[in-house]
């Protein structure tokens, strides 16, 4: 997991991933973990310093959302959640 700037603004929505079936379309993934319709953008990145991430989908698919938000992989789950340390995941369980 790094550490950087933008880390300060960011939220750790869900210490693991959201796991969805999800129609054909285009999701926004939110970013920063402030939505409150995670793992989906609700716009409340404003004023952060984290923009959502626009997915396609051309078929029925099911996925794990990064719910962290800090993947490797962008909006995918990538088990970096399992390095977050016990204090952090903890907070988020509160928030
Ligand atoms: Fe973020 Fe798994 S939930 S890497
Ligand atoms: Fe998090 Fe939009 S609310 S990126």
């Amino acid at each position: 997991m790094s550490s950087n700037k933008s880390d300060r603004d960011r939220k750790i929505a869900k210490a693991g991933p959201y796991i969805l079936r999800v129609d054909p379309g285009r999701y926004l993934w939110c970013a920063c973990g402030r939505s409150q319709t995670q793992p989906f953008c609700d716009g409340s990145h404003t004023g952060t310093s984290h923009l959502p991430i626009e997915v396609e989908f051309k078929a029925s698919t099911r996925v794990a959302w990064c719910g962290c938000k800090c993947s490797g992989k962008a909006h995918l789950c990538d088990g970096s959640h399992n390095q977050l340390s016990e204090a952090k995941a903890m907070a988020a369980k509160r928030e």
